[in-house]
């Protein structure tokens, strides 16, 4: 079942909430799913309980659903989507709340990733709340500080540097003076806290991850006590007063070197690394964003590089591609190292996304085509699959499968409009526009979301 829209509420069209949980068994397949695919495919996003409630009104805030499959030997053995319980959502539900830590009164029903940590799972926002654990299955086991670890809230993006096994995350919230780093070691036991001064309060989605540094973007849309005291949901609004730089934090001294860089918003990296002295840092980038703490307004994102010279004080910036696309993801074997092939996604139409009395700005159509593109950055090419309208085609998670960088598969959820349900799509990367190799039929339709992990047993 699907809510039924209403006029205010940007829960429509693709990002349209689903009403129920469901579990469903022994999923038809089309194709064959590699027997070599042993784990979970999950993905979080925002599906409010009711389209009536507060947090339907703002596409970020709407409570935490994670929807999630599990492959075995070659078979989807199951699909659940289970919302995060916070406290309200386990009340509501009629179910007891979990026991566990609360930062700063910030219990939130996490909605932006799911990661796996140490054999658990973590639903995962930022902004000053705590992550949820989830069991294997899906049900929420409670509020996670990491044993004590965290002295704040966590983080909606994560990196893991392939090399030492550690998970950075960068916290922060409008009640701080700083950002705060933080590392966990495989065990999942916080090992290192750095606070950063920052002033503002930004709004810090993501942040990049080399094997020197860790790349804070500084970026002007930053907590806006005006917009709270009007009662904006997310008071965090583009902030003409406030600069715009990159922090190339030492990940060996912690200390902070900070370079200018063209205005603009960031949500997401693709990736970054170290080229001598320099560091390479791709994002998408945005004009600016969150313009008096809307979500509409602020023209396309484009994939972008940034070369920065630390030593000069220097940022070249270059187009990669100028199509509106979100969501990066590549081969996270090289996370903070060269790499040379990337994933987005170019999705729905944001019109149906945003209140019909907001107005937009033109944006091209191709912004709306349900495409994912696989890039190579060495040839400076990509490769466009192209879906149906109305797919509602998701982050696009690569999976390794050999050694060479693009061997392995690319998995998504799309929706398939006919059957008014989705399908977990198994792309092999080598051949991004050739057959499927394995299609998984839901029995559900999964809203557009935000980040999901594929978590091998
Ligand atoms: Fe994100």
């Amino acid at each position: 079942m699907t809510a039924q829209p209403s006029a205010r509420t940007p829960f429509k069209g693709g990002f349209a909430p689903v009403t129920e949980e469901v579990t469903a068994f022994d999923l038809e397949v089309t194709g064959r799913i590699p027997a070599e695919l042993n784990g979970r495919y999950l993905r979080n996003g925002p599906n409010p309980l009711s389209l009536d409630d507060p947090s339907a009104s703002h596409l970020f805030i709407g409570e935490g659903m994670v929807h999630g499959v599990r492959l075995r030997d070659g078979r989807a053995e199951w699909y659940r989507n289970r919302w995060v319980r916070n406290a309200e959502v386990a009340r509501r539900l009629g179910e007891e709340p979990r026991p566990g830590p609360v930062h700063a009164g910030m219990d939130f029903a996490a909605n932006t990733h799911v990661i796996g940590l140490a054999g658990r799972t973590f639903a995962c926002v930022e902004a000053g709340a705590l992550p949820y654990e989830l069991s294997y299955e899906l049900d929420t086991v409670g509020p996670s500080d990491f044993g004590g670890g965290l002295p704040g809230g966590f983080a909606a993006h994560t990196h893991l540097d392939p090399g030492t096994g550690e998970l950075h995350a960068l916290a922060y919230f409008f009640g701080w003076d700083h950002h705060q780093h933080l590392v966990l070691d495989q065990k999942g036991t916080v090992t290192q806290v750095r606070n950063i001064p920052i002033a503002d309060a930004p709004m810090l989605h993501d942040f990049a991850l080399t094997e020197r540094y860790v790349v804070i973007y500084d970026l002007p849309v930053t907590f806006s006590m005006a917009h709270a005291e009007r009662g904006v949901k997310l008071p965090y609004a583009w902030n003409e007063d406030h600069g715009a730089r990159v922090g190339l934090l030492s990940r060996e001294t912690g200390d902070v070197r900070w370079v200018e860089v063209p205005r603009c918003w960031v949500f997401h990296t693709l990736n970054a690394y170290d080229d001598g002295d320099q560091v390479v840092v791709d994002v998408v980038r945005y004009p600016r964003r969150f313009v008096d703490a809307r979500l509409d307004l602020g023209g396309s994102p484009t994939l972008d590089r940034w070369r920065i010279d630390p030593r000069a004080g220097t940022v070249t910036e270059t187009r990669l591609d100028d199509r509106p696309q979100e969501f990066p993801r590549m081969d996270e074997r090289l996370t903070g190292r060269p790499y040379r092939y990337g994933y987005t996604v170019t999705t729905t139409d944001l019109k149906d996304v945003f209140p019909e009395e907001q107005e937009m700005e033109a944006l091209p159509d191709g912004a709306f085509d349900n495409t994912l593109i696989k890039h190579d950055l060495e040839r400076g090419t990509g490769e466009a699959r192209v879906f149906g309208r109305g797919a509602y085609v998701g982050e696009p998670v690569f999976v390794d499968a050999g050694e060479a960088e693009d061997d392995g598969y690319v998995m998504s959820f799309v929706n398939n409009p006919d059957r008014g349900a989705a399908d977990l799509v198994i792309l092999s990367a080598q051949d991004f526009t050739g057959d499927p190799v394995a299609v998984v039929h839901l029995p559900a339709r999964v809203p557009l979301g935000f980040h999901g992990s594929w978590i091998a047993d």
